[in-house]
């Protein structure tokens, strides 16, 4: 078959095959949103590499889930560069992030109330873009033992904790090669939230990608490759955990610790 007939674009082919491309889930360049006339993020760099697990900060009001939501095409007010695993997704849609295997855990949850726990993980059941079947119904109950006593409740009777742990388990059945995760254990009692982290470590273990953001920045640095630091809608600092571990005053100005 000759290129002419080849429906992959030029530009497309030469993203996938730029060097280190391939290994980039995320790559986004000179991010900017909008809500209404209020502009947000200015002018944004973020990248999450597959494996690794990117903890994004920045005190309240900041711009971490505008991010997120640019990123996921749902903030229709934005431009700059966004591409997923080699395919540019500057313009597009959320379920084509969804498709290039970036799955989304979002602020509040996302669960549907009037279906049952069984019903709500079995409809984002999924395989992965590489046909991986990892992520079944019986591992993510086995992961979470809660919601294996709950399958039969509706997600409206579950508790805040459930319902949390109901929706990162429904990204997970999507089989990801991304996960994001934005504030997973707000408002949640003690024993959730470590159960939560557990979970997450499970998780990152696995090889699994993750942009996780959390309040807690001691938890967040201790359970991340990478910080990212948002202020006002730039990112001002990046780095190693390892390194910024070293760092609390360049920490501590940003998030006011
Ligand atoms: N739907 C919206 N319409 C207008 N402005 C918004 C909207 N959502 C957020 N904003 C504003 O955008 C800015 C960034 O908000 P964003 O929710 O991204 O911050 P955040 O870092 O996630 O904060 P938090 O830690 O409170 O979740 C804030 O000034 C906020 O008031
Ligand atoms: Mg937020």
């Amino acid at each position: 078959m000759s290129a002419v007939h080849n429906p992959e674009s030029a530009p497309a082919r030469a993203a996938r095959t730029q060097p280190g491309a391939s290994s980039l889930l995320i790559d986004a360049t000179d991010v900017h949103a909008w809500y209404g006339s209020s502009h947000i993020l200015h002018g944004v760099n973020f990248r999450l590499a597959a494996g690794e697990t990117v903890g994004l900060l920045g005190r309240n009001g900041m711009g971490k889930t505008t991010l997120i939501r640019t990123l996921l095409g749902l903030v229709k007010q934005r431009s700059g560069r966004i591409v997923m695993q080699g395919r540019d997704l500057s313009q597009g849609k959320p379920y084509q992030a969804a498709r290039q295997g970036t799955a989304y855990v979002p602020e509040g949850r996302g669960i549907f109330p009037t279906l049952s726990v069984r019903e709500n993980l079995i409809m984002s059941a999924r395989a992965g873009t590489r046909g991986q079947r990892e992520w079944t119904e019986q591992k993510v109950l086995d992961t979470f033992p809660r919601l294996a006593e709950r399958l039969d409740n509706l997600g409206s009777q579950l508790s805040g904790g459930e319902q949390q742990m109901l929706s990162i388990g429904r990204a997970l059945m999507t089989n990801p090669d991304a996960i994001i995760l934005d504030e997973a254990t707000e408002g949640l009692a003690p024993l959730i939230v470590a159960e939560i982290w557990r979970v997450l470590g499970e998780i990152r273990a696995t090889g699994l990608a993750a942009v996780v953001v959390d309040r807690n920045y001691r938890m967040v640095m201790a359970n991340a490759d990478r910080l990212a630091i948002l202020e006002k809608g730039r990112m001002v600092l990046e780095g190693s955990a390892a390194e910024l571990q070293h760092q609390p005053d360049e920490i501590g100005r940003y998030l006011g610790v």
